[in-house]
């Protein structure tokens, strides 16, 4: 029988009550499906910060490098300076765990509102992979004469070609396994004909980042010759922006740097009925990753147990499958979906059911 190590970090605001549900869930898929979970609580975040200065130690993180998966509910506290727990935990854990890939499924359920209007669970279902370790998020930067008139700021967006690269790669394995069994529903007669299996989409800024986006143009359509099956595309991120609203059905996955992909994912969220419902991944393919809902702490429904868990069960699911639990995760899934189809919404206090009914319901779901 499988054992789990999993590190869980329930963080801030209502990160505990998301992740309770999560792990019920789990839970549940572990007794049916035979593999146990061995859960350590991490207390790191907002309200550890405050009350001893601690953010993340380097001895911390060595800690979490002996688990089989990190589980995170949401780090950030509105009496902390923006900043300190985002770049000293969340930060300090993808860059430091080498978690390089944010990997985020864009997928409308059915019975979810979408504020596109006419567009169907068939038109919304993509991936989005986001770069995770790299560009603007490095840090790397100066001020010149701060606080003068004259000052200058710099934020330099780094890339590698390594980096590029197995960001790249992984895309388009991601994509080859996503359509292993069928085709993309997406491709035309012809494109299928041609042996196209699925398609990839590289979201950049190659008319204006002449340098970043150049080295990641020309790794894209060099990767995409090892990858003859898979069909490519390029949109700039601008008016990536605009299909994502306007036909949506074109996308089966989207590859882009960190920065951007940060700033999609959100608008991606929406377009799946909001934060409540987007989970996501960072994944180190041979380490550790850490499976995190999109959405933040939500500070003021903390404890109120009206908060949408579906983000954060979903995210426990992607844990799952990460793992290698196949047929648990095909169960959750279905389990999720039937429990979404009897919720009025995804959005805070409109659900018709609290997070912990909502968490049970699905459990229920599950054993059934
Ligand atoms: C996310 C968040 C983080 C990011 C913040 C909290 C640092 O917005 O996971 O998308 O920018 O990556
Ligand atoms: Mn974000």
């Amino acid at each position: 029988m499988n054992n789990y190590k999993i590190a869980v970090i329930g963080g801030d605001g209502i990160g505990p009550e998301v992740v309770a549900e999560g792990l019920k869930v789990l839970n549940a898929a572990a007794s049916k499906y035979n593999f146990t979970l061995e859960t350590t609580d991490f207390d790191f975040g907002g309200e550890r910060y405050l009350k001893t200065g601690e953010v993340l130690s380097d001895e911390e993180v060595e800690q979490l490098r002996q688990f089989d998966a990190i589980y995170l509910g949401g780090i950030g506290h509105p009496d902390v300076k923006p900043g300190i727990l985002e770049k000293g935990i969340l930060l300090k854990l993808r860059f430091d765990l080498d978690q390089y890939i944010n990997l985020r499924p864009v997928r409308l359920y059915e019975n979810v509102t979408t504020p596109l209007k006419g567009k169907t669970p068939q038109d919304i279902d993509y991936v989005v992979i986001r770069e995770n370790t790299g560009g603007l998020y490095t840090g790397i930067g100066e001020f010149q004469k701060k606080g003068t008139p004259d000052e200058v700021a710099i934020q330099s967006m780094v890339y590698s070609r390594k980096q590029v690269e197995r960001c790249v790669r992984f895309a388009f394995d991601l994509i080859k396994k996503r359509h292993a069994a069928s085709p993309w529903k997406g491709l035309s007669p012809e494109e299928k004909e041609k042996g196209f299996v699925g398609k990839l989409t590289l979201c950049g800024k190659t008319n204006v980042l002449t340098y970043a986006y150049d080295l990641w143009d020309r790794t894209f359509n060099e990767v995409a010759a090892d990858y003859p099956e898979i069909l490519t595309d390029y949109c700039h991120v601008d008016a990536i922006c605009i299909y994502m609203i306007e036909s949506p059905q074109r996308f089966d996955g989207i590859v882009t740097g960190n920065m951007f992909g940060d700033i999609i994912t959100d608008l991606a969220a929406v377009t799946q009925g909001g934060m409540g419902v987007a989970p996501s991944g960072n994944i180190n393919p041979s380490g550790v990753s850490m499976f995190e809902p999109v959405h933040g702490t939500a500070p003021s429904f903390t404890g109120k147990n009206v908060i949408n868990p579906i983000a954060a069960i979903l995210t426990a699911q992607m844990m799952l499958n990460h793992l290698g639990e196949k047929e648990a995760t095909e169960n959750i899934e279905t389990a999720t979906r039937k429990v979404i189809k009897k919720m009025k919404s995804m959005l805070v206090g409109e659900m018709g059911y609290t997070t912990t009914e909502i968490g049970d319901m699905i459990t229920e779901q599950l054993k059934s």
